[in-house]
Order: C-alpha cells, then sequence, then structure tokens
C-alpha cells in the first residue's frame, strides 16, 4: 500500500520540481546519492575504493524531454569517463536508455550509447544498461546485443520479476553478454511480472544459478541476505572464484553487509548516483523500503 503510493509519488511532476529545487535536498538525500556534482561523484568512488569497493557511476536523470537533452546526458556520461580515466578509477558506468532519447528516436539513442561504450572501450571499462519498466525490456536487449557484438564493454540488466526473464538471460548466456541480476524496481502488471514477493525471491535463485553456472561475469544486484548467502553457498559447492563474478549494491544500502563481503573476499561494486534530477530514484528507494520513510523523516527534523 505505502509501496503503490511512492511508486505513484514517484511519477508526480509538480512534487518532483518541489522536492528537487528543495534548500533541504542534500540533507534529504545524502545517505542514497553522492551529491549534485560530478566532483562530489569521484571524491565518493576514490573513498569506496580505498576500501575495496568497485563503483558504477549513474548521472541520474531519466525520460528526458528532448533529443538535445539526450545529447547533453551522452556528453555528461562522457565527461565523467573522461575523469575516471585520469584518476585510473577502475568504475564502470550505469546508463538509462530512457535518458539518452529511446522514447524519441532508437536510432540517436543507439548513436549516444555508442559513444559511451566505444571510450569505456577505450579505457576497459563498461557501460551497464539498466532496465526500466517493461515495455523497453525488447528495445534495451536489443541495443545492448547490437554493441556486445561491435565492443564487447557493456553488461545487460535482467529483473526477476518478469515472467520472460529466464529465457532473456538464455540468450544472453549464449552471446557472452555479462549480466546484472536484479529483482526489479517498477509497477508491472501481473500477465508480464510475479504479483508476488516470494515468487520473484525463488525466480532471483533461480536465475542467479543459472548465471553463475553459465554466464559471463555475472554481477548478483541485491541486498537480500538469503539470496546471497544462497549465491556463496553455491559458488563455494561450485568452486566458482570470487574474480569469476560480483556483487552489486546501491550506495547508502545494507552498509554493513557490504563490508562483511569485502572482508571475506568477494568483489563488490556499489550504484553510486549524483546529480540533481534525484527525485524518482529516491522515491524508488523509499518504496522499496518503508522504513526509510522515518529515516527520511528524522533527517528532516535535525537541525
Ligand atoms: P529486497 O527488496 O527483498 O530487500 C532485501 C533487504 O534489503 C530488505 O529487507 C532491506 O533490509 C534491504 N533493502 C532493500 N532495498 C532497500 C532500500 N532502498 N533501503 C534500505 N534497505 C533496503 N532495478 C531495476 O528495475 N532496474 C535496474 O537496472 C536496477 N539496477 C540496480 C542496480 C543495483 C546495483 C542494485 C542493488 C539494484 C538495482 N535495481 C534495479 C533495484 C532492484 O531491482 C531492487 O528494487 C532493489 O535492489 C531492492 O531489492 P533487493 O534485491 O535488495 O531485495
Amino acid at each position: 500500500m505505502l509501496r503503490s503510493l511512492l511508486l505513484l509519488l514517484s511519477r508526480q511532476s509538480w512534487l518532483r520540481r518541489w522536492m528537487e529545487t528543495s534548500p533541504a535536498a542534500d540533507r534529504l538525500t545524502s545517505r542514497f546519492i553522492a551529491g549534485s556534482t560530478l566532483e562530489r561523484e569521484l571524491a565518493v568512488c576514490t573513498r569506496l575504493q580505498a576500501e575495496g569497493i568497485l563503483a558504477t557511476l549513474d548521472h541520474l536523470g531519466e525520460s528526458v524531454t528532448s533529443l538535445e537533452d539526450a545529447a547533453a546526458a551522452r556528453d555528461d556520461y562522457l565527461a565523467a569517463l573522461d575523469r575516471l580515466d585520469a584518476l585510473h578509477l577502475p568504475a564502470t558506468v550505469s546508463v538509462k536508455l530512457t535518458q539518452l532519447g529511446l522514447d524519441f528516436s532508437e536510432d540517436a539513442c543507439r548513436a549516444n550509447v555508442e559513444r559511451l561504450v566505444e571510450r569505456a572501450h577505450a579505457m576497459n571499462s563498461r557501460v551497464e544498461i539498466d532496465m526500466e519498466s517493461s515495455e523497453y525490456v525488447d528495445r534495451t536487449l536489443r541495443l545492448v546485443s547490437a554493441l556486445h557484438a561491435r565492443y564487447a564493454s557493456v553488461r545487460a540488466v535482467i529483473q526477476s520479476y518478469l515472467y520472460r526473464s529466464e529465457s532473456d538471460i538464455e540468450a544472453l548466456c549464449r552471446q557472452g553478454i555479462p549480466v546484472r541480476l536484479c529483482k526489479g524496481a517498477y509497477r508491472e502488471p501481473p500477465d508480464v511480472a510475479f504479483p508476488k514477493k516470494k515468487d520473484v525471491d525463488a525466480n532471483y535463485v533461480r536465475l542467479m544459478i543459472q548465471l553463475l553456472d553459465r554466464g559471463t561475469c555475472p554481477a548478483l544486484a541485491t541486498h537480500d541476505v538469503q539470496m546471497l548467502r544462497r549465491a556463496i553457498t553455491h559458488v563455494r559447492e561450485r568452486n566458482i572464484a570470487p574474480d569469476r563474478f560480483e556483487f552489486q549494491m546501491l550506495y547508502g544500502v545494507g552498509r554493513d553487509l557490504q563490508r562483511r563481503l569485502v572482508a571475506e573476499g568477494f568483489r563488490i561494486r556499489l550504484y553510486v548516483p549524483y546529480g540533481n534530477a534525484w527525485y524518482p530514484y529516491f522515491m524508488r528507494r523509499l518504496a522499496e523500503r518503508p522504513a526509510n520513510v522515518l529515516f527520511l523523516a528524522r533527517n528532516l527534523l535535525k537541525n
């Protein structure tokens, strides 16, 4: 109920405008978002690297309103890749195709992403293509396959709440495309996605094992301790080396868990967002764990 309300609010543009320009924005968001500028993002990534944690940068923004905005988003990412290269930070970038123009033109979007993948390839990094709501899945996977065939240096994202994901993973494994597996963060109808969390979780375990056994450099993106335990048992049973896969988590979520995994010798990468357009991302994080609303309220009342 609260989850649905938060997801509904995440799509309200009036509330978004008000929140994103609020003087309390920094105080509100600092747990989940590195800051509004690239330099603040890089400072967080450098600090994480010193703790043995990798990063993937997310320049916040989705569903741009013109191809000019999409080109600007591409240029922001190119600038981020240049800075990562200069600092020798072994980070990747995560992009949303709607931010790079997918709602306007598949060709223009592909050209934008291709510039990023070319740059990432040249510096031995990777572009991780986030998965958005189910209407985008076919177009996203088409673009990922085409870019992988040309450069490699991409990673697809698959959501365990979708019924189709097992066959999508099969196809991605056949092509040797790395996959990030997550549960899925959007509101989907019951004809495309499991409505019950226990089915989403059970499917996560199935897909995770499919990826660990047959995938290329899979990334298991979850904070769910049951899933993590299951993954660790599986890799130990099968003697899968810790450098053949990675765990991924969100910046600010499950911080103790992150440190424990590093101490146990696992590779872990955090998804670290930055920028001014934080509202939809932030609201999805609240929806995932309504207790975060209390955390937010406490922060607002401080000072
Ligand atoms: P689950 O929701 O079952 O939570 C397990 C436990 O984790 C909770 O009990 C709680 O303790 C903790 N937790 C989870 N979320 C929390 C939060 N926001 N705050 C505090 N605690 C929290 N989705 C998508 O649709 N497309 C994408 O491209 C991506 N990309 C992506 C990258 C990375 C690195 C991660 C970690 C996640 C994504 N996601 C995503 C989001 C994903 O689909 C999912 O919504 C969240 O990860 C929450 O699901 P969990 O697997 O953590 O499990």
